[in-house]
């Protein structure tokens, strides 16, 4: 089953996500590992350059399988919640008990989480072609409150269209946040395919 999905997921085979995360749940982690999928742990490092307590709550927006948090855990981080729109997912992400708390939610309803319940969120590979659209991002980045963290990553085919990176010039020239961490590096090491990272403070 080698890189078979990677070779759908940008071509939008599906129209929705949920189908294509529910076909791929089972071999998404092997596919992901063969392929060397580098995003999560850079995220994660990234991170702990602007966090002092690692016990601090994580929501892990688009969490998956949980390779996200498994980088997260990796780099010291000890309490994660996840949230995704894929059952499949997350029951193979349950199955690792590595989520304190975890939810399915329908991408047409509200975001299943209050406003200021979380001062760090990740969203690891998530808003990107192929999975959440790019309006995603002021929904997510509103539940922070003020000092919060969102460290997100775009990879290559997201920042080929213009409103991703676009989307974080605004909310910096807005002031509605500062850009702490920007760093383009590899998303699929195997693919030679490269994402940013960022991490961004609310302000
Ligand atoms: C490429 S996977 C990344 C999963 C995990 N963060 C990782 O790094 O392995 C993208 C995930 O985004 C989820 N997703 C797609 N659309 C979404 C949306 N609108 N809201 C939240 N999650 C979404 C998918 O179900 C899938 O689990």
């Amino acid at each position: 089953m080698c890189a078979d999905f990677l070779d759908k997921v940008y071509k939008a085979e599906y129209k929705d996500p949920r189908d294509l995360y529910r076909d791929w749940a089972d071999t998404y982690d092997n596919e992901l590992a063969q392929n060397e999928y580098t995003t999560p742990i850079r995220t994660a490092k990234a991170l702990t350059k602007f966090v002092s307590n690692k016990s601090t709550s994580i929501l892990d927006f688009g969490c998956g399988t949980g390779l996200s948090a498994e980088a997260l855990i990796s780099c010291g981080f000890s309490t994660i919640d996840g949230i995704d729109i894929s059952n499949e997912m997350i029951e193979i992400a349950r199955e690792k008990r590595i989520y304190r708390n975890l939810e399915c939610f329908n991408p047409n309803k509200s975001i299943p989480v209050k406003k200021n319940e979380y001062s760090i969120i990740t969203a690891i590979g998530v808003i990107s072609v192929g999975a959440a659209p790019i309006s995603i991002f002021d929904e997510v980045f509103d539940l922070l409150p003020k000092d919060g963290l969102f460290a997100f990553s775009f990879n290559e085919h997201s920042l080929m269209v213009p409103e991703y990176s676009l989307k974080v010039e605004q909310t910096v020239n807005e002031k509605k946040a500062v850009q702490l961490f920007c760093e383009l590096g590899p998303h699929i090491l195997k693919r030679d395919l490269k994402s940013m990272v960022y991490v961004i403070k609310k302000l």
